[in-house]
């Protein structure tokens, strides 16, 4: 049997958790990340686009990596704007999305709202494409309320030169419920023209294994979640093992400390510091050995000085299970 390359991993992007404090962090003390997609960014009413965001494509907070940017926009205009806007801090590849699942944004034929919609999709690329000059990916659900939308969806893309979909199996009514569709994901491979990258709960090299032989085309990856609980995930799929204990806990703590320290020089006040680190807590904790208790002594933290001594007595724990 032909012996297959290494698999790509894309790190998929997740609002409020992977920001360049993250991805920067987690390219230095773990890697295995072919591109780390950044959350996306949007065109405001007025035009404009966030601080915050603008802050998070910033090369100058992106250089160690690849990152590729993501826009969610419901017209050619707003492409265009948000093409060039990245295009100008340095990018030559950004991602559209046709994802998103939440009402709020979905209402406003945003994201996942714009796949009932073909035609649509097919004058906003018709409008834009031959006015940017970067290279542009799509990341998307099967469909808004039906698995069927993605069919003519992916007929539409087809026509157009885009460097790769992204397919997460799941509608977006679902939110994240259920199971990603694996019949469908299959269905789509076959019909799409561009290469296709798989996305949805690979959260074990046992997951990713099972995936690999079922869709055996596809050599691409996105996962999201399931680096967010074990950062050594991408490089336990393509090396198939991890380093040794002792190391692996330091580098833990060593990549806590780094995004505590790269998010108290932004935030405005240990209130903010410490939810972002509550969030952060919520899916690193299953990394140590019992997950539950370990969320439980940074959620009850009321102030720094005792998150510090909740985070001390964590690494205690992974400590104590490894030696
Ligand atoms: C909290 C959260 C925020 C997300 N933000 C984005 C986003 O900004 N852009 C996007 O395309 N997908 C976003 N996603 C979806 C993920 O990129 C990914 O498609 C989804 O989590 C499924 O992959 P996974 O099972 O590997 O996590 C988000 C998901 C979650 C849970």
């Amino acid at each position: 049997m032909e012996k297959r390359s290494s698999p790509k991993i894309y790190f998929a992007p997740l609002q409020e958790s992977t920001d360049h404090i993250y991805r920067s962090a987690h390219a230095r003390f773990f890697g295995g990340i072919d591109k780390y997609f950044a959350p996306y960014i949007v065109r405001q009413n007025e035009g404009i686009v966030k601080n915050s965001h603008l802050r998070d494509i910033k090369p100058e907070n992106n250089h160690q990596n690849p990152v590729i940017p993501q826009i969610l926009a419901r017209n050619s205009g707003d492409i265009i704007f948000l093409a060039k806007l990245l295009q100008e801090n340095g990018y030559d590849e950004i991602n559209w999305n046709l994802g998103c699942p939440y009402p709020m944004v979905t209402n406003k034929g945003l994201g996942a709202g714009l796949l009932p919609y073909p035609e649509k999709i097919r004058s906003i690329l018709e409008e834009s494409l031959p006015n940017i000059q970067c290279k542009v990916s799509v990341k998307m659900r099967m469909g808004l309320e039906s698995a069927d939308e993605i069919f003519q969806v992916v007929d539409v893309l087809n026509a157009f030169p885009l460097s790769e979909l992204i397919l997460h199996p799941r509608i977006a009514r679902q939110l994240y419920k259920g199971v990603p569709d694996e019949a469908i994901f299959t269905e789509v491979q076959k019909r799409a023209k561009h290469p296709l990258v798989y996305n949805g709960d690979i959260d074990t090299p046992e997951t990713f294994n099972r995936l690999n032989e079922l869709f055996n085309e596809t050599g691409t990856w996105m996962i999201g979640r399931g680096i967010l609980k074990n950062p050594f995930l991408p490089i336990l799929i393509k090396t198939g093992s991890i380093p040794e204990k002792k190391e692996a806990a330091e580098r833990m703590r060593n990549f806590h400390d780094e995004i505590l320290l790269g998010h108290s020089k932004v935030l405005n006040g240990n209130s903010h510091l410490l939810m972002k680190m509550e969030k952060f807590w919520s899916f690193f904790c299953f990394a140590f050995p019992d997950p539950h208790k370990t969320f439980k002594r940074i959620k009850k933290a009321a102030n720094i000085t005792k998150y510090d001594l909740a985070v001390i007595e964590n690494f205690h724990y992974l400590r104590d299970q490894i030696s």
